[in-house]
C-alpha cells in the first residue's frame, strides 16, 4: 500500500474506477469539481503505481463529510479500505474535526461492515435518497482528540 494525496491530474483514472464501483458513479465534472473548494482532502492507495483505491472527504470547522470510498475490485479484501479511512480520519481530526459523517446505501452491507468497524454509528436514515428508490443511512464518527 502507497497513499498520497489525491490530485486533480487522477481524475481520468477515477472516473473509470467510478464507473465500474459504482451504480451511479460521479462523473469527471463533479470530481474535477471537488477541487474547487479549499476544504477537499482526497488519499489515493497505489499499488505498482496504478490507483488500487481512493477517499475524499470535504470539512469544515468541526464536521466533515467522506464523500467517495472505492477499492477497485481485484484490490478488495486486504485492508486498503480501513487503511484508507484511518488515514483520512487521522487527518481531519488533526484539523480540527470532531464529526466525520458518511451516507451508504442500505443494502451495502460490505461497506457498512467497514464503517461499523471503524467506529461509526448509525444517526439517521433518508429515505429513497438514490435514485428516488433507495434509502441512505447516515452514519457519524466521533474523532477522539490525540
Ligand atoms: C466497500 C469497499 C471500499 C471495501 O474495500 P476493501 O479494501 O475491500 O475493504 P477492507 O479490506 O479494508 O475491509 C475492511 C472491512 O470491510 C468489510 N468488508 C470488506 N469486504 C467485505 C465483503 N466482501 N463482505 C463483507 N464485509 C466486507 C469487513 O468488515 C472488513 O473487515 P475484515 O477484513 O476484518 O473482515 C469496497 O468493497 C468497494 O470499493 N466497494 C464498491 C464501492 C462502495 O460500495 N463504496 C462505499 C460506498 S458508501
Amino acid at each position: 500500500m502507497t497513499f498520497r494525496r489525491w490530485e486533480k491530474s487522477d481524475n481520468e483514472v477515477i472516473e473509470r474506477l467510478e464507473r465500474e464501483n459504482f451504480a451511479d458513479p460521479w462523473n469527471k465534472r463533479m470530481l474535477d469539481s471537488c477541487f474547487s473548494y479549499d476544504n477537499f482532502y482526497g488519499l489515493v492507495d497505489t499499488e505498482n503505481e496504478v490507483i488500487a483505491g481512493y477517499v475524499g472527504a470535504v470539512y469544515s470547522g468541526a464536521d466533515a463529510d467522506i464523500m467517495n470510498v472505492c477499492v477497485d475490485a481485484p484490490f478488495r479484501r486486504r485492508g486498503i479500505a480501513r487503511a484508507l479511512m484511518t488515514e483520512i480520519i487521522k487527518y481531519l481530526g488533526e484539523r480540527g474535526v470532531e464529526n466525520v459523517f458518511l451516507e451508504v446505501r442500505r443494502s451495502n452491507a460490505t461497506a457498512i461492515s467497514l464503517y461499523e468497524k471503524l467506529g461509526f454509528i448509525k444517526v439517521g436514515e433518508r429515505k429513497r435518497y438514490y435514485e428516488n428508490t433507495e434509502d441512505a443511512l447516515v452514519y457519524v464518527l466521533t474523532v477522539k482528540g490525540e
